[in-house]
């Protein structure tokens, strides 16, 4: 029997040499020459802000949250289909996740509720661009400026995608982006900050090296350097900043062929959401994804245990995804929401996700939609 993972990080060309020249560089801490290169690589693709490179995507939103001034008390509107990590920057600052429900065809937070959700205690909004879709930017760029609030983009799964004719992560005033294992360009562990309001770099960067003006003192503009502010060690080593550029290097190359498999999966389901037994992703027409995440709905919730456990027997791994974040213990501990949540409930219970990752190949992804149609036929006997 073939096993699919459902991921395999995956090697692309000169990550070993890159490593060994960080090494041979003899600077194997952060901010050396290929966190640099990184940075540039970001800056260049996303066209707009200034890149720090971070351990993780959860490091970036913790930086965002310092950066945008959040403290205690203070309200985050935010989608409840997400990772603890979107919630978890802003409840490190004292403040309370205020979840909004999705929208049911991107998954993305509903932005026709967002101004219900608004309260005097309101301090910002934390979009995520779910699975590289990105969000409904203008309209909740218009409620922010309208109400006086910041916006910081979840783009953990969003590199190379675009939206609105933008790359996301390049709206509002903070983006984070993710290079987990899990993600379309990895490093192991890893993340980048995206400062969009420039005014704000020289503190981003003083909170990124520990509260202390160590990247001035570096360019020599301070002849020594101390603790100036709050900060924390967000830093990834050169080792894996290394790691990370021979990805970048590749990004275009990976996105297209993550995309490749993606449609050829979305054309392969065609015949099973058009008898009703499943539903596809919906992209929308302006919007240019990264093939990060291949989704299906199954129509009824109650088989998706069954479904799952038969693919999983078979050697398909398919997941679910998130737990709605209001209902984990931690999000009804420190978070609310501004109303009902129909659809993310709904969706959170009827979605899979399939194999995906750039080793995979047509013929696997057309036994696993065989063996999607023969098990959803098992389990509706
Ligand atoms: C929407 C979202 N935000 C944040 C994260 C956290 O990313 P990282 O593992 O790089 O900290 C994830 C991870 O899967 C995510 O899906």
């Amino acid at each position: 029997m073939t096993k699919l993972p459902f991921n395999i990080p995956t090697l692309v060309g000169r990550e070993i040499e890159y490593m060994t020249k960080a090494i041979e560089n003899s600077h194997i801490s952060g901010n050396g020459e290929f966190t640099a290169l990184c940075q540039s690589f970001l800056e260049g693709q996303l066209g707009r802000g200034r890149a720090l490179l971070t351990h993780s995507c959860t490091g970036a939103l913790e930086m965002a949250a310092i950066l945008a001034e959040i403290g205690p008390g203070d309200e985050v509107i935010m989608p409840s289909w997400t990772f603890s990590s979107t919630a978890n920057a802003f409840v490190l600052r004292g403040a309370i996740p205020v979840f909004v429900d999705v929208r049911s065809d991107t998954l993305n937070i509903d932005e026709t509720l967002i101004e219900a959700a608004i309260t005097p205690r309101t301090k910002a909004i934390c979009v995520v661009h779910y699975a590289g879709v990105g969000a409904e930017m203008p309209t909740i760029m218009a409620v922010a400026k309208r109400r006086g609030l910041k916006v910081i983009e979840d783009a953990a799964q969003g590199l190379f995608a675009n939206r609105h004719g933008r790359p996301l992560g390049t709206v509002g005033e903070f983006s984070a982006f993710s290079f987990h294992e899990s993600k379309n360009i990895i490093a192991g562990e890893g993340g980048a900050l995206i400062v969009n309001d420039r005014a704000t770099f020289p503190r981003a960067e003083i909170i990124w090296e520990k509260g202390t003006n160590r990247a001035q003192f570096k360019r020599a503009e301070v002849a020594k350097y101390s603790w100036v502010d709050l900060g924390s060690s967000f830093l990834p080593s050169e080792i894996l900043a290394a790691f990370l550029y021979a990805q970048l290097e590749q990004g275009e190359a990976i996105t297209r062929r993550r995309l490749r498999l993606w449609r050829y999966y979305f054309e392969g389901f065609a015949h099973l959401e058009a008898k009703g037994l499943v539903s596809r992703p919906v992209i929308p027409r302006d919007c240019e994804h990264n093939g990060h995440i291949f989704y299906l709905l199954l129509t009824k919730a109650e088989r998706r245990d069954e479904v799952l456990r038969r693919l999983n027997e078979r050697g398909i791994n398919a997941i679910i995804h998130y737990v709605p974040l209001h209902s984990a213990l931690a999000g009804v501990r420190f978070g609310r929401t501004a109303g009902p949540m129909p659809v993310t409930e709904d969706v959170a219970a009827r979605l899979i996700r399939l194999p995906l990752h750039p080793q995979l190949t047509h013929e696997q992804e057309d036994h696993v939609v065989a063996e999607i149609e023969r098990v959803l036929a098992l389990a509706a006997a």
